[in-house]
């Protein structure tokens, strides 16, 4: 089945958020996002809810995008969807419904990687957000450096050793008491903090670092949110003293310890890229201190493109926005298309 141009469906159900959108020609139609509120008894995503709740929702999400595109499913041209990586349960139940849809329409589908989809969000808003880039992508589940010289070409400089960024801030927001996802809730706990009251390592980031080291762009953040969940257990501990103000230096310490590392691993990469242009993607993203952190490293030369907070986190725009380029390139996926929780990132060197 070949494409030949018109709106394209993206399906987005790699965790907790359901989402359909509709896109042609780089422009967003119409884009519906679902965010599972079941899970924030929890504090954390339940897989196993999740799955169920996509199986719940997706008719419904689909239906409200195509209403919001003014189409019908007879309008469309293609169906995008996340293939990997991400939770099993909930991939399956977006990827079977995609297949079903695009096979009963005589539709081409092609499967996509969760994290070049967060990539892809930045074209959307800004047309010249095209390679060479380097790239920051930063989820609740990776966090990964490349150098991309085209698309579909990507070079990977530096990945996290063991958590991901937004799961730092999760687990940190859990210690801290704070609701999920915990990256929003710290950023605002923050402000009622100072940070520099107390002190918490910046990992994996020493003057005498060397490009050759395999340390050089790495990163690690486990051993930053050990840190932080000891300081706030001595902090709780001590029978005098502001415990509030206290666990919110806390936060704003750690946010900017996160911040930190982050802006220096990446201005690394341009100064060893000798490519000045940065584009973020991922949930981490949304980080207001982050952005203007690394923005004004970036000057006066630089540019960074981050998107709109809404395309930051998980949605089925980007999704689409990437089905609609591979489509374009005449890739598509047959109905053996199978996903896959740890997908490896395309065209990675
Ligand atoms: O990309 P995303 O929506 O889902 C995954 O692919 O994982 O990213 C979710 C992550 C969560 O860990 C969440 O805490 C974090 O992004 N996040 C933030 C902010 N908003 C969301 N982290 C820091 N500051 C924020 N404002
Ligand atoms: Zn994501």
């Amino acid at each position: 089945m070949s494409f030949r141009g018109g709106p394209v469906l993206g399906i987005e159900s790699s965790c907790d958020e359901t989402s359909a959108a509709v896109v042609a020609d780089n422009r967003v139609l119409g884009h519906v996002i679902l965010s599972q509120d079941a899970h924030a008894v929890f504090g954390g995503v339940v897989p196993e809810i999740a799955a169920r709740q996509h199986l719940v929702h997706i008719d419904g999400v689909v239906e409200r995008a195509l209403d919001e595109a003014s189409i019908g499913p007879a309008d469309l041209a293609g169906v995008g969807v996340t293939a990997g990586p991400g939770l099993i349960g909930a991939l399956l139940v977006g990827l079977n419904w995609a297949k079903g849809f695009a096979y009963a329409l005589g539709l081409p589908v092609v499967g996509v990687h969760h994290m070049e989809a967060h990539l892809y969000a930045n074209s959307l808003e800004s047309p010249d957000a095209t390679p060479p880039f380097v790239a920051l992508l930063i989820s609740g589940g990776h966090t990964l450096l490349l150098y991309t010289p085209a698309w579909g070409r990507y070079e990977l400089l530096g990945a996290t050793r063991d958590d991901a960024a937004g799961e730092a801030f999760d687990k940190v927001a859990r210690r801290l008491g704070l609701g999920f996802p915990g990256g929003p809730e710290i950023e605002k706990f923050a402000q009622q903090g100072n940070a520099g009251t107390c002190r918490l390592p910046r990992p994996m980031l020493s003057a005498r670092d060397d490009p050759g080291d395999a340390s050089y762009f790495d990163f690690s953040f486990s051993g930053l949110k050990t840190a932080a969940s000891l300081m706030i257990g001595e902090i709780e501990a001590a029978v005098d003293g502001d415990v509030d103000a206290a666990r919110a230096h806390v936060a704003a310490e750690f946010q900017e310890a996160v911040v930190d590392v982050l802006v220096a691993k990446t201005m690394r990469a341009v100064e060893h890229t000798r490519c000045r242009r940065v584009l973020l993607g991922g949930g981490v993203a949304r980080n207001a201190l982050l952005r203007e952190t690394l923005a004004s490293a970036l000057e006066p030369a630089g540019r960074m493109f981050a998107p709109s907070p809404r395309l930051s986190t998980d949605n089925a725009a980007m999704v689409a926005r990437l089905a609609e380029h591979r489509l374009w390139a005449g890739q598509t996926d047959g109905l053996d298309l199978n996903a896959d929780p740890a997908l490896p990132f395309p065209g990675l060197s």
